[in-house]
C-alpha cells in the first residue's frame, strides 16, 4: 500500500501492545475497502499516556483504540464522553475531533452484545437475569451493556463481595451483587453467565456449578487466551452454547473502526480466520 500524505491514521494505545490482534482485524478492513488509511500499534510508558494523547489533539490522529492499563485514564483526558463510556467507567476509544476536543467512547459493551448475536444466534438479553462473574473494570463494561439492551437484572458475582456492591450501586437499578459462594443459587434461571475475571486467564478456572444454569443458558469468557477457556469446556460438556472473547474482540473492533474511518468494515473479510491465525503462530 502507498502511505500518502492523505493518509488517515488511527492506532491502538497500550502497555504492553506487541501481541495486539487490533492492528490486524483493522488493517484488513482496510485493505478490503480499499481506503487511505493505516492502523498502528503505540506501547507508551505508563506515565506517557496523558502526554501522547494532548499531543494528537487537532486530528493528526483521527482515533485511537485504548487497551490495558489506559482505559480508566482514557475517561479522564476527554472533553466528551458518550454516556455507555461514562456507565461502563471506561472508554476503549478516543476519537480526535478537528476542533481540537477529544470524544471518549465505550464499543466493549456493544462488542459482547454483537458476540451474542453471532455465535448465539436468537439469543435476547431481555429475556431474563444475566450474571457476570467479577467486579473489575471489563465486569462493569459487561454489566452497563446488558442494561443498556434492555436485561431487566444483572447479577454482579465477585470473590470480593465489597467491590461487586460498589459497581452495582454504580450501577444503579437492576444491577445486584453477590459472592462467587452464592453461585448455587445465583446462577439459577440466568439466560447468560460472563466471566470477566482474570482467572480464565490463569487458566485457573472458577469451578462455577454452571449445571445450575437452564439447558438453553449461554456461557461466555472474556478471555481469548486461551480461546476454549476452563469455563468454555466444562459448558460445552454440558451441551451449553458457548461465546468465545475473540468474537467480544472483533465486535468491539467493527463500531471502532466506524469511529476512525467514517464507514464500516467490509463485511466480506474472514477477520476471525486472521485472528486465529495470528493466536496459533503466537503473535
Ligand atoms: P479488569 O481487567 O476487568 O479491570 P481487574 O480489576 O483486574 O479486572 O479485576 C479482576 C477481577 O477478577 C476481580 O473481580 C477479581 O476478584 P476480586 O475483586 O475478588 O479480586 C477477579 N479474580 C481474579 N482472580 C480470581 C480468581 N482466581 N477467582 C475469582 N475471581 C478472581
Amino acid at each position: 500500500m502507498m502511505i500518502t500524505g492523505k493518509t488517515r491514521l488511527a492506532g491502538v494505545v497500550g502497555q504492553p501492545i506487541g501481541h495486539s490482534l487490533s492492528p490486524i482485524l483493522h488493517n484488513a478492513w482496510l485493505k478490503a475497502a480499499d481506503i487511505d488509511g493505516i492502523y498502528a500499534p503505540f506501547a507508551l510508558a505508563e506515565a506517557r499516556f496523558e502526554a501522547f494523547i494532548e499531543g494528537l489533539r487537532g486530528g493528526s490522529v483521527s482515533g485511537l483504540n485504548v487497551t490495558l492499563p489506559f482505559k480508566i485514564r482514557a475517561l479522564a483526558v476527554a472533553d466528551q464522553v458518550r454516556d455507555r463510556a461514562r456507565l461502563a467507567g471506561a472508554a476503549n476509544v478516543l476519537v480526535f475531533q478537528d476542533d481540537g476536543t477529544i470524544l471518549a467512547d465505550n464499543t466493549d459493551g456493544l462488542g459482547l452484545i454483537l458476540a451474542f448475536s453471532s455465535q448465539a444466534p436468537g439469543f435476547n438479553p431481555q429475556a431474563g437475569p444475566v450474571a457476570i462473574i467479577g467486579a473489575g473494570g471489563g465486569a462493569q463494561g459487561a454489566a452497563a451493556a446488558f442494561l443498556e439492551a434492555g436485561c431487566p437484572e444483572v447479577r454482579l458475582l465477585n470473590r470480593t463481595f465489597d467491590k461487586a456492591e460498589q459497581v452495582a450501586n454504580s450501577l444503579g437499578k437492576g444491577a445486584q451483587a453477590w459472592t462467587l459462594a452464592e453461585a448455587g443459587s445465583a446462577l439459577h434461571e440466568v439466560i447468560a453467565v460472563i466471566n470477566a475475571t482474570s482467572a480464565g486467564l490463569l487458566g485457573a478456572g472458577l469451578n462455577l456449578p454452571l449445571e445450575v444454569t437452564p439447558p438453553d443458558a449461554v456461557i461466555m469468557d472474556m478471555t481469548y487466551k486461551p480461546l476454549i477457556t476452563p469455563l468454555l469446556s466444562q459448558a460445552v460438556s454440558l451441551g451449553r452454547r458457548t461465546v468465545d472473547g475473540l468474537e467480544m474482540l472483533i465486535g468491539q473492533a467493527r463500531p471502532s473502526f466506524a469511529a476512525f474511518f467514517g464507514q464500516d468494515p467490509p463485511e466480506e473479510v474472514d477477520v476471525r480466520r486472521l485472528a486465529l491465525d495470528a493466536l496459533e503462530a503466537g503473535s
